[in-house]
């Protein structure tokens, strides 16, 4: 039994999924109906910018109709109640962990609730819809304005704080997330080269599976809240 005491946390489409949000690569999974290359690319954005509005345009109003699950609130529970620091990085876009009481909280993949202008650079909370005439509310330039998502073959934001983080954690959690994309996938071998115990929570395996020091499997929603309470009972 371990007290830890600087715990990392990295979350993907697996713990929205339960609240209604669909995965990326599950069998029915966005990337099943939609070629990524078209909708998730600065090139496919250049080609048909129209395509793209109506492609985040629909995930904005399916992310109105969508609540935090038990396990973004046990994770919420234990950024309060832990004695040390919690931190959790989301490749997720969706504001589920905000929306259950997360503080500390990186969005590495960025947000489907803001708006970046390609002009100006300003981003800006957006709830509506984007469209090819949407005007940039700080430099007024139109035609500019995208999801501040960011895209395959994009830089993640935000990545030297995540480096420190997980230079400085002593204990590594990944939850819902398949292990595909990078730079992601590879936390999990920085966090344990630091020295951080590992540990994978996911309905199965992961591509990086053999990378972890513990694994349990099975819906988030049941098995976060039960991992989170032996974390905060000192068991874990
Ligand atoms: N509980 C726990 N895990 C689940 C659940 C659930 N209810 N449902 C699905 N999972 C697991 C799946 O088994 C899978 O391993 O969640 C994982 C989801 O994997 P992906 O769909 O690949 O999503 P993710 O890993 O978050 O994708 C990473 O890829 O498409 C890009 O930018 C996008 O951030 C995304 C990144």
């Amino acid at each position: 039994m371990a007290a830890y005491r600087d715990i990392v946390i990295l979350t993907g489409a697996g713990l929205s999924a339960e609240s209604g949000l669909a995965t990326f690569r599950d069998k029915d999974g966005i990337w099943a109906r939609y070629d990524y290359r078209e909708v998730a690319t600065p090139q496919g954005f250049a080609r048909n910018p129209k395509l793209v509005h109506e492609f985040y345009n629909m995930r904005r109003r399916e992310h109105a109709k969508v609540r935090p699950n038990a396990a973004h609130h046990a994770l919420a529970r234990l950024e309060r109640e832990h004695a040390g620091r919690v931190t959790i990085v989301t490749q997720n876009i969706d504001a589920l962990h905000e929306a259950a009481g997360s503080q500390r909280l990186i969005h590495m993949h960025g947000e489907l609730l803001r708006a970046l202008c390609s002009h100006c650079g300003a981003t800006h909370a957006w709830t509506g819809d984007l469209d090819l005439y949407t005007q940039c509310p700080r430099c007024g330039s139109d035609a500019g304005m995208r999801p501040d998502v960011v895209w395959f073959g994009e830089m993640p934001y935000r990545m030297d704080e995540i480096a420190r983080l997980l230079d400085g954690a002593d204990l590594f959690i990944s939850i819902g997330t398949s292990g595909n994309v990078y730079p992601a996938a590879g936390f999990v071998a920085e966090a344990r080269e630091a020295g951080a115990h590992t540990v994978e929570l996911n309905l199965e395996p992961s591509e990086g599976a053999s990378y972890f020091a513990e694994a349990l499997h099975g819906r988030a929603s049941e098995i976060v809240p039960a991992y989170v309470e032996r974390l905060l009972a000192g068991t874990a």
